[in-house]
């Protein structure tokens, strides 16, 4: 488990998302309201950036095909997307985003 301080709150947009590559792991860390969110950022359909995706009610939109995924599960919720993306717990620690790079779904990294 390894904690990784992505940098103050203050620099992430709201409603946008932000690629992080750490190692041969690539997140995509959004911030709403004071709230964080990472989950993994290639689209489980063919790969697309999700931290390039538009974000909406709790969702983000693949910019490539248009799935939209949960930022809280990684569930896909629309077509063509049917298999989640990793989440990995975020918050925010003394005004730092804070990514814990522990996935929910092991899967992201490999290959
Ligand atoms: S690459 Fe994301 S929906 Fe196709």
């Amino acid at each position: 488990m390894t904690d990784l301080r992505i940098g103050p709150l203050d620099d992430l947009d709201d409603g946008r998302g932000r690629r992080i590559d750490v190692d041969d792991v690539r997140l995509a860390v959004f911030r709403v309201d004071d709230e964080v969110y990472a989950i993994g950022d290639r689209c489980s359909h063919a790969e697309a950036s999700l931290a390039e995706g538009e974000v909406f009610d709790g969702e983000v939109e693949c910019p490539r095909h248009g799935a939209a995924f949960d930022l809280v599960t990684g569930s896909p919720l629309s077509l063509p997307a049917t298999k989640p993306v990793p989440t990995y717990p975020a918050r925010v620690i003394d005004g730092d985003v804070v990514v814990t790079l522990i996935a929910s779904d092991e899967s992201e990294g490999e290959g």
